[in-house]
């Protein structure tokens, strides 16, 4: 999945020192402290997750790594400089908290940085390079392994704040996408860690957009045995606001109480799309599901959520099993 070795390791660990030192003793380092301690990080926990400060201005790391032109070359390759048309270099991150992303093996790969303030892009993120692959990299994976001896599941989620706020309050098992949809990698990657996955995103619009996209990215590696689920927020919650709101025994609650095996989820999402008091309505529904039912590759999954299908819609397996290979249109 990665190099087993690169020089840009050693850089990237480098600038993660540096800007972890920075959030301890730079001169311009109050606001970010500031800015943490409002959103209830305490030091332990940006410890932990060896969370940084890029200082405001154009130079400061590059001055730091000092070195000559073929140095400089190496930090762009790292995605830590940018060089201009006009070939100027300077520092990609700057005035912004940083979060280093640790591969597997706690490598330090890539960064996000979040704005204090209002500006945008609110979170910027290291370019792919040689080390880092958003599409597979799941922010988290590396903390939550190292403190769960025994993980059996992890949460999902979709910021760096929401990772490090569940941490904080002992829901150590939150791991989050870097900006990017659920992939089937993103999955395949996390059943072969654990049986059980809990998708928990933004109560927003896009945040539930982002849960039937993980519904379908779960689909064909769900053998049996394996479980998704999904647990939907309040209106204008993420995890980050609402675990700091309500504190963890009432997260937790949510998650047992309220949490949805996929195969709910999976016909209360298809039922609002094709309304099945109707005969086309159910037409619709079956031509919706049969397809993606297909893709299950545990037998009895598969035969129950068929046998589902049938009650909803009256159709028999016969009727189900052609349309399972007749082409559809996306739901
Ligand atoms: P906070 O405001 O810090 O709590 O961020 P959030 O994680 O709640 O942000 P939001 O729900 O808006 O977005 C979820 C995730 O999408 C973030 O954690 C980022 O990974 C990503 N994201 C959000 N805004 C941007 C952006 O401006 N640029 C990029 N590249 N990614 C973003
Ligand atoms: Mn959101
Ligand atoms: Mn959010
Ligand atoms: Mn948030
Ligand atoms: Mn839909």
């Amino acid at each position: 999945r990665q190099p087993v070795d690169s020089p840009l390791y050693p850089l990237l660990s480098a600038a993660a020192d540096f800007y972890r030192h920075a959030l301890k003793s730079h001169p311009a380092r109050q606001a970010a402290v500031d800015y943490l301690k409002g959103r209830g990080l305490s030091g332990v926990i940006a410890r932990d997750f060896g969370l940084g400060f890029a200082p405001p201005g154009w130079d400061n790391l590059m001055k730091h790594m000092g070195g000559d032109s073929l140095q400089e070359k190496a930090l762009i390759d790292a995605g830590l400089l940018i060089e201009n048309a006009e070939g100027r270099r300077y520092d990609r991150f700057r005035d912004r908290v940083m979060f280093p992303i640790r591969d597997s093996r706690g490598r330090v790969i890539a960064f996000g940085g979040r704005v204090l303030g209002d500006d945008k892009p609110k979170y910027l993120n290291s370019p792919e390079t040689p080390v880092f692959h958003k599409g597979q990299e799941l922010y988290g994976l590396y903390e939550a392994r190292k403190n769960n001896r025994d993980l059996d599941e992890i949460m999902v989620v979709e910021g760096y704040m929401d990772v490090i706020a569940l941490a904080q309050q002992g829901l150590r098992n939150a791991v989050a996408t870097l900006g990017t949809a659920t992939s089937e990698e993103h999955i395949k990657r996390l059943f072969r860690l654990v049986p059980n996955i809990l998708f928990c995103f933004d109560g927003d619009q896009a945040g539930r957009k982002a849960a039937w996209r993980a519904l379908e990215a779960c689909l064909p590696s769900l053998q049996d045995g394996r479980r998704a689920r999904f647990l939907f927020l309040p209106e204008g919650e993420d995890p980050d606001s609402l675990v700091r709101k309500e504190g963890p025994d009432a997260f937790r609650a949510r998650i047992s109480q309220q949490a949805q095996p996929l195969a709910d989820y999976f016909f209360r999402h298809l039922m609002e799309e094709a309304d099945p008091a109707t005969l086309e309505g159910k037409a619709h529904l079956a031509t919706l599901a049969a397809p993606l039912l297909d893709q299950l590759p545990g037998a009895n999954l598969r035969a129950l959520m068929r046998q589902r299908l049938g009650e909803i819609t009256g159709l028999g397996n016969e009727a189900l099993g052609r349309l399972a290979n007749a082409p559809t249109n996306d739901v």
